[in-house]
């Protein structure tokens, strides 16, 4: 089969290379599938690089996030081949490939009517906000929500998610097209923060009083910012480090403004706590099968255009979800 591997750390633009592999092999409590669709995430990026926190010997095929029709199941799975799964892909057998491995323990069955490039753009960015506004940060209706790089992959969802549930959304993003593609989510108020002072047009639009919630994906210079506009008693959600410097919060502040930082990796909840995924993926499913959320993939891609468009995602040229389609 076809697959994009990578041999050595670095970026993948420069470093992954299209081989033809054999098929991996399910062992128990795994199954192989054929990719149908698989999502670009920036963390596959920092995988690549080397300084993503899981790191996975060379060579390996990336693309962490991958749905699949299932062709062959190892022992002890009670599912059948030709069933339509998601999931996190597991042992470096990632779904830049025709082929990968998922774990059915730690996935989910596509729901009838769902197609694939659907599901994936909304299975790890909207688990993310789910965990982040709901499990973390028991977001209420009604109220104030920053969200940061809010036309991304994570930032998008977010915005959706506390506008489904009710909530006034301040959306920032980098750049006129960008915050076009905000206000077409539905947020109230829109920030060019390239461009415009997020302090103070948050601050305009908040009549002093700062957001309830401020999501912040981009971490560094913006999370800087973003602790001075979270309100009194409010939460600030530390959801990822896109700019690439982890920031820090000095101690008096959160004190003296009584706020919370609250970290939020989805992730770990598979190892300490399993079932927050049941309730997360249901409710998302019946928000998606509403029509109240409606995930942005901006783009589907075949195996000759995918370095290129991981390229774009670091490069901050992209919105909403890139996705994978080997078939393409
Ligand atoms: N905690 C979790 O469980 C969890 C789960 C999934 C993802 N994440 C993290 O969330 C972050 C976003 O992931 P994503 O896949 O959804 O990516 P993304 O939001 O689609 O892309 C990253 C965005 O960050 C913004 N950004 C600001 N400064 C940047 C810089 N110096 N370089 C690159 N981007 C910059 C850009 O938007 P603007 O141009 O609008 O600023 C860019 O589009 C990543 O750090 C990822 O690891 C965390």
């Amino acid at each position: 089969m076809k697959a994009w591997q990578l041999h050595e750390a670095g970026d993948p633009w420069d470093h992954l290379q299209l081989d033809e592999v054999a098929s991996p092999e399910p062992g128990p409590g795994t199954v192989r599938v054929a990719v149908d669709a698989c999502d670009l995430n920036f963390a596959d990026i920092l995988q690549c690089q080397g300084s993503y926190q899981v790191r996975l010997p060379t060579p390996f095929v990336p693309g962490m996030n991958a749905a699949g029709t299932i062709v062959e199941v190892g022992d002890g799975v009670d599912l059948e081949i030709g069933q339509r799964i998601i999931g996190s892909t597991i042992d470096g057998h990632g779904g830049f490939a025709e082929e990968a491995l998922l774990k059915p323990s730690v996935s989910n069955l596509i729901p009838e009517g769902i197609d694939p490039v659907t599901a994936v753009g909304m299975h790890v960015t909207y688990g993310t906000s789910w965990f982040a506004l709901h499990q973390r940060g028991h977001l209420q209706p009604g109220e104030t929500v920053l969200v940061l790089a809010a036309a991304g992959g994570v930032g998008s969802s977010a915005v959706q998610m506390a506008k489904a549930h009710g909530c006034w959304v301040i959306a920032a993003a980098g750049g006129p097209e960008k915050v076009e593609t905000c206000r077409r989510l539905g947020a109230d108020v829109v920030v060019d923060y390239t461009n415009d002072d997020l302090y103070e047009r948050v601050m305009e639009a908040t009549s002093g009083r700062g957001c309830d919630v401020v999501y912040d994906p981009v971490g560094g210079d913006y999370f800087d910012i973003a602790r001075r506009l979270v309100a009194w008693e409010g939460r600030l959600l530390v959801v990822g480090f896109a700019s690439g410097r982890i920031p820090s919060a000095p101690a008096n502040h959160i004190l003296v403004k009584n706020y919370s930082v609250v970290g939020v990796h989805m992730g770990g909840y598979r190892q300490f706590d399993d079932k927050p995924f049941e309730r997360c993926y249901t409710e998302l499913y019946d928000l998606l099968l509403a029509g109240d959320i409606d995930p942005l993939v901006s783009e589907v891609v075949g195996f000759d255009e995918l370095p290129r468009a991981l390229k774009d995602l670091f490069d901050r040229k992209t919105t909403g979800r890139v996705v994978f389609d080997p078939r393409r």
